[in-house]
């Protein structure tokens, strides 16, 4: 399976231009799953909820029909980062668009800072799906710094973890999606953004440095924190069902969760 991602920087409210602009990079991409940014149709410094719900879009909807046609002519699945309305609500939703449409959604389930004004957080778990047969999960940007949110899709088979992401935090997403990657034995696809933004006297720096892990840990590609950038590899996904560290220690097999207590505090 070949897996990639795209780096790049969205305009802020620009979202039919940020779409023709996903939708011409990805009509030229040979790879069987593509992962984009967190928010990559409209970008992400918002100053109100009515703003956002301006912005958002229905899944289905304009944008996912746009990248599913992509995703037919590349015979490919999508992961797309995006700002998601559902009734009156608005989620920071990532979505899985296959030759046929959207295969399923992920709702951000720990929203960062200021989003907690912005979106409803996530209330569809941590659904698996099935891509060419391999199992791939989403999480959303903050999500990594939840281990229990990658540990639960890797115990429901993820082999693949999709990571749409606008991180601002200098170099903690990349470090700890590496953490996350070895201690799941999974491959991470990491898809940060470039670029700045400001609203008023407020200014955020989006720190790039995309990057594709293996189950081992090992950063198998990394983009640069500043320029636009397709990072693209084979990899073999049968690699993230084998747990063990040692012939003698198999991480799943390990654990001890009747010691946990996890449900309870
Ligand atoms: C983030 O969750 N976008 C930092």
């Amino acid at each position: 399976m070949r897996i990639a991602f795209y780096q790049f920087a969205p305009e802020l409210g620009a979202v039919e231009k940020n779409r023709e602009r996903l939708a011409a990079v990805l009509e030229e991409l040979e790879a069987d799953l593509v992962v984009l940014p967190e928010l990559a149709t409209t970008g992400y410094l918002f100053t109100s909820a009515e703003e956002v719900s301006r912005y958002a879009e229905p899944v289905p909807g304009p944008t996912t029909e746009r990248l599913q046609a992509c995703a037919r002519r590349r015979n490919a699945h999508i992961v797309l980062g995006i700002a998601e309305r559902a009734d009156d609500r608005c989620y920071n939703s990532a979505v899985l668009i296959g030759p046929e449409g959207v295969v399923g959604t992920y709702r951000k389930m720990h929203l960062f800072y200021e989003e907690k004004r912005l979106f409803h957080p996530g209330d569809l778990g941590f659904p698996v799906f099935d891509v060419q047969g391999v199992k791939v999960g989403m999480l959303v940007c903050f999500d990594h710094f939840f281990p229990e949110a990658a540990r639960t899709l890797a115990l429901r088979g993820a082999q693949v973890i999709c990571h749409p992401s606008n991180l601002i935090l200098p170099g903690l997403g990349q470090l700890t999606t590496r953490v996350r990657a070895l201690e799941n034995r999974v491959f991470w696809v990491l898809a940060n953004r470039i670029g700045t933004e400001t609203r008023d006297s407020r200014s955020l720096t989006f720190t790039g440095r995309s990057q594709i892990v293996a189950p081992d840990g090992t950063i198998l590609i990394e983009a640069p924190p500043d320029q636009e950038r397709v990072g693209s590899i084979e990899i073999d996904p049968s690699q993230a069902c084998d747990k063990r560290v040692t012939p003698l220690n198999d991480l799943f097999a390990d654990r001890r969760p009747t010691w946990y207590g996890l449900a309870s505090v």
